[in-house]
C-alpha cells in the first residue's frame, strides 16, 4: 500500500521548484494532486506529462495573491474530488532588500504571496480537513529564523507563518488536524536564480550546509512532505522540520 492512496492534496507553487518536487513523490505515493500556481504553461505541462505516465493531477491556475483566486481554486477542487486531505502551503515570492529601503510594493509582494495566501488557504481549507481529518504543511525558512539581513520582507512573512502553523495546531489538534511546517533548503529554479543575483550569497549558505549541497526538491524535500502528510507521522504537529542538510539546529 502506498503511503498517501486516496488522498487528495493541494500544493501550491506546484508547477516549479521545491512545489513540482512535492507533487512528483506524492503522486508516487498515490495522492491525487492539485497543482496551484499562477505559472500556467510549466504548470498545465507538469500536470499534463504525469498523468501520461498514469498519475492522477490537475492544475488550476490561481493567483496566490487574489482571495477570490483562493476560493474558486478550493470551490473547484471540491467541486472535482469532494474532499481534501493535504493542503502544502509551499509558494512564496519575495526580493532581497535593506530594511530602510523596503518598499511597500517588496513587503506586500512576499506577505501576500506568502503569509495571506497562507493564512487564508488554511481558513478556506480547514472546514474541510476536519471532514478527513487531513494534515497542512507549510513552509519556513532558516533564513527567517536567523533574522537574516536584506531579507526583512521575507523573514516577517515566514516567521508569521511559523507562529500561524503552532496555532493551527493547537487549535485544530482535537479535531484529528495536523500542521506541521519544513524549512528547507534546495536547488529550484528560484534558488538558481538568487544564485546568479547573488553569487557570494549563495557560496555562504553552501558553506554553512554540512552536508555540503543543495537538496534535491524531489528526492530529499519530497520524502520529507510525504511523512508529514501521511500516517507515519500522525503524533507529529506544531513542529518545524528543518530539511536543509543540517544547516540550522533547533534545540
Ligand atoms: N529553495 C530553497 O532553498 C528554500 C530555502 C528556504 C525556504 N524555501 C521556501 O520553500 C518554498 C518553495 O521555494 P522554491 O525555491 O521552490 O520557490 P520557487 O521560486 O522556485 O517556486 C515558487 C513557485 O510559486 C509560484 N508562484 C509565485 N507567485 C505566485 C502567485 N502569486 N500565485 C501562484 N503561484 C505563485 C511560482 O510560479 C513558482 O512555481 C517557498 O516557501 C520558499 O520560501 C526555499
Amino acid at each position: 500500500m502506498a503511503k498517501l492512496d486516496n488522498k487528495v492534496a493541494i500544493v501550491t507553487g506546484g508547477a516549479g521548484g521545491i512545489g513540482a518536487g512535492i507533487v512528483r513523490a506524492y503522486v508516487k505515493e498515490n495522492a491525487k494532486v492539485v497543482i496551484v500556481d499562477i505559472a500556467e504553461e510549466k504548470g498545465k505541462a507538469l500536470s499534463d506529462a504525469l498523468n501520461e505516465q498514469g498519475y492522477e493531477t490537475v492544475f488550476i491556475k490561481t493567483d496566490l495573491t487574489d482571495k477570490a483566486s483562493l476560493q474558486a481554486c478550493v470551490d473547484e477542487v471540491i467541486a472535482t474530488y469532494g474532499q481534501i486531505d493535504i493542503l502544502v502551503n509551499n509558494a512564496h515570492a519575495s526580493r532581497m532588500q535593506g530594511f530602510l529601503d523596503i518598499t511597500e510594493e517588496e513587503l506586500e509582494l512576499s506577505m501576500k504571496t506568502g503569509f495571506f495566501a497562507t493564512f487564508y488557504l488554511s481558513q478556506m481549507v480547514i472546514p474541510y480537513l476536519k471532514e478527513t481529518k487531513g494534515n497542512m504543511i507549510n513552509f519556513g525558512s532558516g533564513a527567517a529564523m536567523k533574522g537574516d539581513k536584506n531579507q526583512g520582507s521575507y523573514v516577517v512573512a515566514k516567521e508569521a507563518i511559523r507562529g500561524m502553523t503552532r496555532v493551527i495546531a493547537n487549535e485544530f489538534g482535537e479535531f484529528g488536524i495536523r500542521a506541521n511546517l519544513i524549512s528547507p533548503i534546495a536547488y529550484s529554479e528560484g534558488v538558481e536564480q538568487w544564485k546568479e543575483a547573488n553569487p557570494e550569497y549563495y557560496e555562504k549558505v553552501l558553506e554553512g550546509i554540512p552536508l555540503r549541497r543543495f537538496g534535491d526538491v524531489e528526492h530529499d524535500i519530497g520524502p520529507a512532505a510525504v511523512f508529514l502528510a501521511s500516517e507515519d507521522s500522525k503524533y507529529i504537529t506544531g513542529q518545524t522540520l528543518m530539511v536543509d542538510g543540517g544547516s540550522i539546529k533547533i534545540y
